[in-house]
C-alpha cells in the first residue's frame, strides 16, 4: 500500500494531524507525506490520498485568508499554494484513487462551513474515491494548540481508512 498525504497549514495543527495519520498509515504500507506547496499534481500510483487542510471562511483557504492571517492574526507561515489551488492543478487520476480528506477548525465559537468538505467534493468531482466521511480535528482558537486528543482521533480515523481499504 502506497498513501501520499498532502497537507496545508499556517499554524502547524493541521500538519500535526497530517503526521497522525501518517504514522498510522505507515504501519501496514509506505507514506509520503508533503505539504501543498510541494505535492505532485498527478499521484498515479498511490492507493491512497490523504488531504488536510484549515477551514478559513467557511472553506478552504485563499489567498487572501492566508494573508490575512500572517498580517492580522500573526501566523508564523502561510503556503504559496494551499490545497484549493493544489487540487485545481491536480490531474484526474487514471484509475479511480481512494481518498479522504480532512480539516482543523476551531472549537468555539462552532462555524458553519469545512474545507475538508470542499475539498472531498473536488476530489469527487476529479474521479477520486472518498472511502471514509470527512473529518474535523478541532483547535483552540486560531493559533492553536489541536484539543486534547484529536491526535489520538485522527491515528482512529486513518485506522477507519485502513479498515475501508481492507487492508
Ligand atoms: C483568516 C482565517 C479565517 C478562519 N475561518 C475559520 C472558519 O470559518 N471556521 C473555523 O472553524 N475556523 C476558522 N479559522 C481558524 C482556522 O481553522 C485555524 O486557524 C486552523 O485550524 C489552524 O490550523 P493550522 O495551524 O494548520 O493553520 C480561520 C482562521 C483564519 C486565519
Amino acid at each position: 500500500m502506497r498513501a501520499l498525504v498532502v497537507y496545508e497549514s499556517l499554524w502547524g495543527n493541521t500538519k500535526q494531524v497530517a503526521r497522525a495519520v501518517a504514522d498510522r498509515l505507515g504501519g501496514v504500507g509506505t507514506v509520503d507525506i508533503v505539504d501543498s506547496d510541494a505535492a505532485p499534481t498527478t499521484v498515479d500510483g498511490y492507493d491512497l490520498l490523504v488531504v488536510g487542510g484549515p477551514t478559513h471562511a467557511f472553506s478552504m483557504t485563499r489567498a487572501a485568508t492566508r494573508a490575512e492571517a500572517v498580517k492580522s492574526h500573526s501566523a508564523p507561515h502561510a503556503p504559496a499554494r494551499g490545497i484549493r489551488e493544489w487540487l485545481n492543478e491536480l490531474t484526474r487520476p487514471a484509475a479511480a484513487i481512494p481518498a479522504v480528506t480532512f480539516d482543523t477548525r476551531v472549537d468555539k465559537p462552532r462555524m458553519p462551513g469545512s474545507a475538508a468538505k470542499a475539498a472531498r467534493h473536488e476530489l469527487r468531482s476529479l474521479g477520486f474515491e472518498t472511502v471514509v466521511k470527512q473529518e474535523t480535528f478541532r483547535v483552540h482558537g486560531y493559533e492553536g494548540p489541536l484539543l486534547e486528543a484529536e491526535l489520538e482521533r485522527a491515528s482512529a480515523w486513518a485506522g477507519e481508512a485502513i479498515a475501508a481499504l481492507g487492508l
